[in-house]
């Protein structure tokens, strides 16, 4: 019998690889549907913040108001704060430690935003329960998520398909929720926000320096021995599957129509005034 016992164990790592990912995003393209409400002076929170690629960001649209940034693993909040000192945003400070237990003043955010964060925390409605105390009534809670089920390579490649149930199925079995971009309505309702707005976008890779970027993250990530050892443990997928994937993968990359995308909802909320 495969061990698939949820180990809450954080799926993507701290390589260099994934940090090549993150170190992509931006404020302005990643958190587009936060910034309409974004003014000079708030104070805002971006929880499981990683490296603050998109947390400058945030600092710069609220300057000269505070911007807190907060993560579990040290070494994240490392590059955050040298990401905040050369860009000289001196109203962003960085925090280590959960978002299941905040370590901020009841009522004292007007904005909490997070990117591809819930989608880790195995205990989500304790994550959003700790949010909604640290908002202000009418404040607003922003997320954006991965679905790994929209998330696709083009054309497709001998037993794609099964290649993303296995990314999938390894985000369930480390205690993560891989359609999390799909359920935030329904889990903002349930945590107890309104106004809730919803939509989606696509993280798409297409032209030929991004095809050639996504290829080599997948090879890179998904290809390397703590993956393939994580995911044939729990008995997700074999060594041959993986071999197979990596020849596929060769042959997709010199396609001239191979184009790919990582799907992702995105939603805004507020705390009720009462
Ligand atoms: C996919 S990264 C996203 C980083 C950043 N928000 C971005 O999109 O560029 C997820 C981050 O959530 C952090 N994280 C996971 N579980 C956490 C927890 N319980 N408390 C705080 N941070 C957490 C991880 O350490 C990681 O840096």
């Amino acid at each position: 019998m495969p061990d698939q016992t949820p180990s809450s164990s954080y799926t993507m790592g701290y390589s260099e690889e994934f940090r090549q990912l993150l170190d992509r995003r931006s404020a302005e393209t990643h958190a587009r549907h936060l910034f309409p409400h974004l003014k000079p002076g708030l104070r805002v929170l971006d929880f499981g913040c990683g490296p603050g690629t998109i947390t400058v960001g945030l600092a710069r649209a609220v300057e000269p108001g505070e911007v807190h940034g907060i993560d579990v693993e040290e070494s994240q909040i490392g590059l955050a704060r040298a990401a905040a000192q050369a860009g000289g945003h001196h109203n962003a400070t960085f925090h280590v430690g959960s978002v299941t237990d905040l370590p901020f003043e009841d009522g004292s955010f007007d904005v909490a935003h997070c990117h591809a964060v819930l989608m880790h925390v195995p205990d989500t409605q304790t994550t959003l329960a700790e949010v909604k105390r640290v908002l202000k009534p009418g404040g607003i809670v922003a997320s954006r998520e991965i679905f790994v089920s929209s998330s696709f390579l083009e054309p497709s490649i001998d037993d794609t398909d099964a290649a993303w149930a296995t990314f999938s199925n390894l985000l369930a079995a480390n205690g993560g929720h891989p359609e999390m971009g799909k359920e935030l309505k329904h889990i903002l309702l349930e945590a107890g926000f309104s106004d809730i707005r919803a939509g989606g976008s696509f993280d798409f890779f297409s032209a030929p320096e991004d095809v050639a970027f996504l290829h080599a993250f997948i090879v890179d990530w998904f290809l390397s021995p703590t993956v393939i050892g994580a995911a044939t443990k729990y008995g997700l997928a074999t060594q041959e599957q993986f071999e197979r994937w990596r020849q596929g993968l060769d042959e997709w990359k010199g396609l001239p129509g191979a184009c790919g995308a990582f799907a992702f909802g995105e939603a805004i909320a507020r705390k009720p005034q009462s």
